[in-house]
């Protein structure tokens, strides 16, 4: 298997997508927000760049089928009904409705991959079943870090040597990786040992703790709480069908 990770979505458009498996990766928060709605019963989860497109179509799909999410300079947008963070979804604000999901670095990653083969949202909290459902699809692999406002940003970099770790501990016969997920898999070597720290003194987690967010970092470093797998399936997030698991462990 090869894996190329991409330090930051700079490069995306440019990369042949062909029977690849894209995991998109913002575990502050996008990501993380994504799993958090499915996990409380959001029938999916449509990922949208900016804020205007999102406001339309929640106009179009109605207030009884639709919640408008997302955040910009982290706060909640004016007019939307929920923020950006993933204690905001719960099965009464989201329970059988679309989530239309406005972020800032995130949402707009998921539409620029969909010529992939599957487009898939990895985050700290799904990691493990991220890794095992790889294995089993067995194609290449592009990670996309979302970074941070076009830069690199260390806690997602960090989750994408996590995911390299556990491939290399599953049956894949070595994973061949580009320069950026060599450099992944060292820092997860490096800080794999204290995760949630790590995240909490990167430049977003004090971002996130300077505009009173700091209790996301919690929820977003919570390995393996929500061991699901969204899928972009016609332009909306939805958990992955369950497959045949494998006789080995990812973890
Ligand atoms: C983003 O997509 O930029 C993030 O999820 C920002 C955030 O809400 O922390």
């Amino acid at each position: 298997m090869k894996l190329d990770l991409l330090l930051t979505p700079f490069p995306l458009d440019q990369i042949n997508l062909n029977d690849k498996t894209v995991v998109v990766i913002d575990i502050l928060r996008a990501s993380t927000t994504i799993c958090a709605s499915l996990q409380a019963g959001a029938r999916g989860v449509i990922p949208v760049g900016e804020p205007g497109g999102a406001g339309k179509l929640w106009t179009r799909l109605g207030a009884d089928s639709a919640v408008l999410a997302g955040e910009r300079d982290g706060v909640k947008i004016e007019n939307f009904q929920c923020g950006n963070s993933p204690a905001e979804f719960t099965p009464e604000s989201v329970g059988g409705k679309n989530v239309i999901l406005c972020t800032t670095n995130g949402t707009g990653i998921f539409n620029r991959a969909s010529r992939a083969a599957r487009v898939v949202s990895g985050a700290l909290v799904n990691i493990s079943e991220l890794a095992r459902r790889v294995v089993v699809w067995g194609n290449d692999v592009v990670v996309v870090c979302a970074g941070r406002n076009g830069g690199f940003s260390v806690e997602d970099t960090l989750c994408g040597g996590m995911l390299i770790d556990l491939l290399n501990q599953s049956e894949v016969s070595g994973v061949e990786l580009n320069d950026a997920g060599a450099l992944a898999k060292l820092l997860y070597k490096g800080m794999g040992a204290s995760l949630r720290k790590t995240v909490a003194n990167g430049e977003h987690g004090r971002f996130l703790v300077s505009v009173g967010m700091g209790s996301d970092i919690d929820l977003c470093t919570a390995v393996d709480s929500m061991p699901i797998v969204p899928v972009l399936d016609d332009g909306c997030l939805v958990i992955a069908e369950s497959e045949p698991k494998k006789q080995h462990s990812v973890r």
